[in-house]
């Protein structure tokens, strides 16, 4: 593994932004819950910008959870780590001895893969080297990309190919891949690169992208049940925040966005009778959403920083208690 040369690879994204939006909420202390910790660019921000506050972070993956831990050291009185999937935030909050509504001043979600899960190519994310498929951001969880490809069957693998990559071969690709798993198992990500190349009719490769950016994407997906994790850990998520707290969540795909986008619109809708002349007491919207659609990263920060490039952020603010 190369860890050396950590500081440079690793920008935090949209992070004046992410600070313009949090830190009203945090500037009289309060705890704030980092869901994806990641490497702990935002945290270590939060933490040296807001010296009251306390910080719950949540990661997956155990070698990022090691890595923030050291560099989060000088404010480890002020911090408790969780490995733990985000769905679980409810819980985590347990461990940290709040409970599980009404308890915190700021989430923040930096969804996706880290640049870390990205770089170390031994874990299979990227599909321009050859490595196992992998895949998992969490490496003691069972399922592995290669799992996928070896045991799930066409119908599946066409669904998850076309759901997750929104990828207009998947068909073609999931016969292709029963064919050739009969012969010899997939084990390395060359084996999958090469039966893209030749699934992928030529023409449409100049215009859709690398021939297996969709593929790689929805196998990340179903690995790692990005969707199902995301769905279940924003409701959790906005009931942790007290009147005032805020939430900011990146995305870096559109399925995410969508869900996100669904969550925030509902949970900031009225809760009176449609119908009904005026709004109920209590049963106003609980959230104001803070962002005009979903916000993107500058130029120049994508310049600086290409990872930024599909970032979309959504922000809400909590304005009522629940009903
Ligand atoms: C883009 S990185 C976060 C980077 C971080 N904001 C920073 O500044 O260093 C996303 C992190 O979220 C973690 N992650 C992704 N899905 C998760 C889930 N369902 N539960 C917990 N952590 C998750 C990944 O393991 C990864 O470390």
């Amino acid at each position: 593994m190369n860890h050396a040369n950590q500081t440079p690879r690793h920008v935090p994204v949209l992070l004046a932004r992410a600070d313009e939006i949090l830190g009203p909420a945090l500037v009289s202390g309060g705890v704030l819950v980092d869901a994806t910790l990641g490497l702990g660019g935002h945290a270590e921000h939060f933490l040296r910008t807001y010296p009251a506050i306390r910080l719950i972070g949540l990661d997956r993956d155990t070698e990022a959870l090691r890595l923030a831990g050291e560099r989060l050291r000088p404010f480890e009185d002020r911090i408790t780590l969780v490995h733990t999937r985000y769905d679980s935030l409810a819980e985590a909050l347990g461990t940290a001895g709040l409970p599980a509504t009404a308890s915190v001043r700021a989430v923040l979600m930096d969804l996706g893969v880290s640049s870390m899960q990205l770089d170390e190519s031994e874990r299979g994310f990227a599909y321009s080297i050859d490595a196992p498929l992998d895949m998992r951001m969490d490496p003691t969880a069972e399922l592995t990309a290669a799992d996928v490809l070896n045991t799930y069957s066409h119908g599946d693998l066409a669904r998850v190919l076309k759901t997750y990559g929104e990828e207009r071969f998947a068909g073609r690709i999931a016969s292709e891949v029963v064919r050739r798993r009969q012969q010899r198992p997939f084990s390395t990500s060359a084996q999958l690169v090469e039966l893209l190349y030749d699934a992928i009719p030529a023409a449409t490769r100049r215009t859709g992208g690398h021939p297996a950016k969709r593929t790689f994407q929805a196998l990340r997906v179903e690995v790692n049940r990005e969707l199902e994790s995301l769905e279940a850990a924003l409701p959790a998520a906005l009931d942790a925040l007290e009147v005032g707290g805020r939430i900011v969540v990146m995305s870096y795909q559109s399925l995410e966005d969508k869900v996100v986008k669904q969550v925030l619109a509902q949970r900031s809708a009225s809760r009176t009778p449609v119908g009904l002349p005026v709004e109920l007491p209590g049963m106003g919207p609980e959230f104001k959403i803070l962002t005009r659609g979903a916000e993107k990263a500058s130029a120049s920060e994508i310049e600086d920083n290409p990872r930024a490039a599909p970032v979309r952020m959504r922000a809400a603010e909590r304005i009522e208690e629940a009903g």
